[in-house]
């Protein structure tokens, strides 16, 4: 199966995928055993798009700066943009397609219309899901802080702050 590097704006040789390189990295992705033997170096979000498919996942800037590739790493919120397959060895690695379904951080988000594009989205529930097992009553200020590398070009933040207070009504 090819990986589409140009789809996240990367030219293929900057890329090297080693079958020989005798690396095996084994994890586990929303649960399923999974083995990668391609360069360590490489991006789990480029695993995770271009391999595993789970195109939930978005690229936004490559750089840690915008929280668009937001997953969790053992339940924490992690940048999977420049998070390396070395990195994930032995880890669970949750997806937003591993939430599962009416988790109420999404259904808060539903009932309160969070998304506007909804580009962002998917990275804003990871983090705020994050958020709300490490703390199940964040304040205003908590949850400013903990999404504060999660960028909304549509400005949905106060929508996000208002999802985040009623599911942590039903969580708690
Ligand atoms: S794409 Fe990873 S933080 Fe922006
Ligand atoms: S909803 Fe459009 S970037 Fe956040």
């Amino acid at each position: 199966m090819g990986i589409n590097f140009a789809k996240l704006g990367l030219a293929t040789s900057q890329v090297v995928l080693s079958k020989s390189e005798g690396h095996m990295i084994r994890f586990r992705v929303n649960g399923k055993e999974k083995s990668f033997d391609g360069d360590p170096d490489m991006p789990l979000l480029w695993y995770l798009r271009d391999v595993a498919e789970l195109t939930g996942t978005k690229f936004g800037c490559g750089m840690a700066l915008c929280g668009a590739c937001t997953v969790h790493q053992n339940g924490a919120a992690i940048r999977s943009c420049t998070t390396p397959m070395k990195e994930v060895g032995g880890a669970d690695i949750t997806t937003i397609e591993g939430i599962a379904p009416m988790h109420p951080v999404q259904k808060a988000w539903m009932e309160i219309r969070v998304p506007q594009c909804g580009y962002c989205q998917t990275g804003q529930i990871m983090q705020a899901i994050a958020l709300l097992k490490e703390n199940k009553h964040p304040s205003d200020q908590d949850i400013d802080t903990a999404m504060s590398g999660n960028l909304c070009r549509c400005g949905t933040y106060q929508r996000i702050r208002a999802a985040i207070h009623q599911a942590a009504k039903e969580t708690a």
